[in-house]
């Protein structure tokens, strides 16, 4: 895992900007994996800076967002839908077919998901997939106890999500209980992964993520096991890593370097041999 540590909100959601911005340059036709909550939206909005400033053009792109709540409809203005419309896809001009997202009003939601998941492959897969963390350590709504292997599926939602995402709804009792969602062996086929972390309220499970055992008891932690996780957080969320200052190590050995996503594509251009043989 790649650990990054920024001074704060603005520049965390900066570098995460340029990083989609950079692999979009390289790859005009990239599949990315969206993620919604509060976290990305600075990403977001550095992105259509960033695309608007370099023109940087998003018209080949393909996008699959992680999950959706069961039960809103796509137009309710709190469903993950409304929610990509509201700050990436009007911003980037992206239209209805180019974004996928799960449907919370799905009849037959394993049916649903089941297809989603032949969508991606038909896709050619995800190449860079944005997520955040729950306070619970979750990925995509991949709650403690989720299988480490799950595909897409329909969840129950952890007490400490919905509380969590209380803050969106007027009434808690309009607060979702369920949501369809990747499961965290999707995530883990994605070519790269970047996930973002803010605030010190996700100080322990961001230490937990990349410090602690892989457990199902926090599903992000399955990121250890991608050969190409970037973490990025601010100071905040960094401040319970024992290994801070390593990390700081690699990433300053990394300046001017291309980004890692973007080696992907290029596998020559990949830092890690020259850092590791300088170590
Ligand atoms: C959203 C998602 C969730 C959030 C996580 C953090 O699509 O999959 O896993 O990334 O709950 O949410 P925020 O950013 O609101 O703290």
């Amino acid at each position: 895992m790649f650990v990054k540590v920024e001074r704060d909100y603005e520049a965390m959601s900066q570098r995460a900007a340029r990083i989609i911005a950079d692999l979009v340059n390289q790859k005009p036709d990239a599949v990315l994996g969206l993620a919604t909550g509060s976290t990305p939206i600075g990403l977001y909005e550095n992105l259509i800076r960033i695309a608007r400033d370099e023109d940087i053009d998003f018209s080949g792109v393909t996008t699959f967002n992680l999950d959706e709540y069961e039960g809103l409809p796509a137009a309710h203005p709190e469903s993950y839908y409304s929610f990509m419309q509201q700050h990436l896809f009007d911003g980037l001009g992206l239209t209805e077919q180019q974004t996928n997202l799960l449907s919370g009003m799905a009849k037959d939601p394993a049916a649903k998901c089941a297809e989603y998941e032949e969508m991606i492959r038909r896709a050619g897969g995800i190449d860079l997939q944005l997520l955040g963390i729950g306070g619970d350590g979750h990925i995509a709504f991949c709650e403690p106890g989720s299988s480490l292997a799950g595909r897409t599926s329909l969840v129950a939602l952890h007490p400490k999500t919905i509380a969590d995402n209380s803050r969106f709804f007027d009434r808690k009792e309009d607060v979702p209980r369920k949501a369809l969602t990747m499961g965290v062996g999707t995530i883990l086929e994605a070519r790269a992964c970047l996930i973002l972390a803010t605030g010190n309220a996700k100080s322990d499970v961001w230490a937990k993520m990349i410090e602690g055992p892989v457990t199902a008891q926090v599903t992000a932690s399955a990121l250890q096991l991608h050969p190409w996780t970037i973490a990025v957080s601010d100071e905040l969320a960094a401040s319970k890593l024992q290994n801070l200052d390593f990390y700081r190590h690699i990433d300053r050995e990394l300046i001017d370097q291309p980004e890692l996503p973007l080696c992907i594509f290029q596998p020559e251009l990949d830092p890690r041999r020259n850092i590791f043989a300088a170590l």
